[in-house]
């Protein structure tokens, strides 16, 4: 990794965490294992997992045989749709614990509100109750709308304090994490190189790239991280984790951002939480 640490960024009621970790879908296995231990040996200390990526025990195979400590290590872990409700949330909390290895869960996500279901606000509960008995350090959510965060907070007085977002230069999410920032709600970007959305391949970010000495990729995450918008690339390659996370030497100017503006697609090319659920 370059000579400039990964940063972090302050958490309302938790710890610090850093703005860049590592996306593990489709890290399966030993393989999977290494490829998280390696990304751990070379400065990451984020590792994002979900119970649906069906790899937590491998992520915490990872985070055991990385050789740094595990409480210099933050692991986001998610509840899977088909856990919702009171009772089935707690019980998949101790299930993922246990995968993972790990006596407490660092930070415990609701993976999408599936509103469907009509269980968010009794998950979201339990997600609190979970924080309160210490099974967990921090609750947050992912894929919340604005009005399914007002939601949780109507119900209970209490934000989550980050909420995981799809969110590159195509899609912004300007309105969501305006309202995320009033909230004190840290926005983490999924898929944050934006590469199904065109981002890698447009013209537009290849001559800022150019002007930087940098890689569109990096172009596209380091957009992000100068916003303060915490990204989790995914890749399974030493050398492709050590370039993801190389953005902390180097800054795009007030011009490049304006470029990178004209990328938007508009919110309705996001993916829409009131009718996109995951069980
Ligand atoms: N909360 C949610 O609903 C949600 C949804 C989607 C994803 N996520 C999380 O977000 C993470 C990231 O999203 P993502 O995996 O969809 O997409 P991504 O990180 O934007 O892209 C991952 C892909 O890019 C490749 N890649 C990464 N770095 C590269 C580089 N420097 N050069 C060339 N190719 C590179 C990877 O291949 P290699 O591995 O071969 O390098 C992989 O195919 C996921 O892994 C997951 O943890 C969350």
């Amino acid at each position: 990794m370059s000579d400039h640490a990964i940063p972090t960024v302050p958490l309302t009621d938790a710890p610090p965490i850093p703005l860049v970790g590592l996306g593990t879908y489709k890290l399966l296995g030993r393989p999977g294992a290494e490829s998280v231990a390696t990304a751990i040996r070379s400065g990451y200390r984020l590792i994002d997992t979900a119970t649906r990526y069906s790899n937590e025990r491998c992520v915490g195979i990872g985070v055991a045989d990385s050789g740094v400590a595990r409480d210099d290590i933050t692991v986001i872990t998610k509840l899977g749709g088909g856990d919702h409700g009171f009772d089935p949330t707690i019980t998949a909390a101790r299930e993922s614990a246990r995968r993972l290895g790990v006596d407490r869960i660092d930070l415990f996500l609701i993976h999408w509100p599936c509103p469907s279901l009509g269980l968010t606000v009794e998950t979201w509960r339990a997600m609190l109750a979970l924080v309160d008995d210490g099974l967990v350090r921090a609750a947050g959510v992912s894929n919340f709308t604005v009005d399914q965060l007002q939601m949780l907070f109507d119900a209970t007085g209490r934000w989550p304090v980050l909420n995981q977002i799809q969110c590159s230069p195509a899609l912004p999410r300007q309105d969501l994490r305006a309202f995320m920032s009033e909230q004190g709600i840290h926005a983490q970007a999924w898929s944050p190189t934006g590469r199904t959305e065109g981002v890698l391949d447009d013209e537009r970010v290849a001559r800022v790239a150019n002007a930087h000495g940098r890689s569109p990729i990096q172009v596209a995450l380091r957009w992000s991280v100068q916003q303060g918008i915490g990204v989790i690339p995914k890749s399974a390659d030493p050398e492709r984790q050590v370039h993801n996370a190389s953005l902390f030497d180097w800054e795009l100017t007030d011009d490049d951002m304006t470029v990178l503006a004209g990328l938007d697609l508009g919110e309705a090319a996001a993916r829409d939480s009131h009718v996109d659920e995951e069980f």
